[in-house]
């Protein structure tokens, strides 16, 4: 582009010298060929743009942590493979359940947010009831056989879900308790 600019520039030049009349019409064509030259140029970007858009459009999908992951219909590994909650909350058993989850519990978890493991807050909208008693009950074999817990051992960069040899009634009420976190 440049060199056509320079060589209708010396045109004009040699054009003015001869005919000093004809001067002004030159000026004039320069402009309109260099505004036609500048436009075609920035159509051509434009075009590339988009091409290159189409060909690699970037990904902005996030896959969403496993603490946040629904999974009803997991039960997990481990000793319960059937429990039905009651239709409402047993508030004896929330109650011993909430005392338990106070002594065992909170060094690692904390009701209102993500802590040392996640927050129980609606755990039961994530997981089935079974594969919680069996995270509570045998988070060892877990975390190793089950691809949601495996997954959640990555999320909490490798800290594991401690076995506080609870009892399945101890556990139960935990659970119990966590029906009444929202
Ligand atoms: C030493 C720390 C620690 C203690 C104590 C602990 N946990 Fe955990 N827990 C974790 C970590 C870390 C995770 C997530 C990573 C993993 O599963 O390995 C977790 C995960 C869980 C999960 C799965 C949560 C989800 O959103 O899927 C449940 C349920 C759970 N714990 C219940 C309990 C209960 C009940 C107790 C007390 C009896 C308890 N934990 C005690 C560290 C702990």
């Amino acid at each position: 582009m440049i060199y056509v600019i320079f060589y209708i520039k010396c045109q004009i030049y040699i054009c003015c010298t001869l005919k000093q009349k004809q001067m002004k019409v030159s000026l004039k064509l320069l402009t309109l060929f260099t505004t036609l030259i500048l436009f075609s140029c920035g159509g051509s970007d434009k075009k590339e743009e988009s091409s290159y858009g189409k060909k690699a459009p970037i990904k902005t999908e996030k896959k969403e942590p496993a603490s946040e992951r629904i999974e009803l219909s997991n039960k997990g590994v481990g000793p319960i493979t059937s429990l039905d909650l009651g239709l409402v909350v047993d508030q004896d058993m929330a109650a011993h359940g909430k005392e338990i989850y106070g002594k065992m519990c909170t060094a690692c978890h904390k009701a209102d947010k993500k802590f040392i493991g996640p927050s129980p807050n609606g755990i039961l909208e994530r997981r089935s009831p079974e594969w919680v008693m069996n995270m509570i009950l045998n988070p060892e074999q877990m975390v190793k056989e089950d691809p949601l817990a495996k997954d959640l051992l990555m999320e909490f960069n490798g800290a594991p879900m401690a076995n506080q040899g609870l009892t399945k009634e101890d556990a139960r009420a935990v659970l119990e308790y966590f029906r009444t976190l929202n």
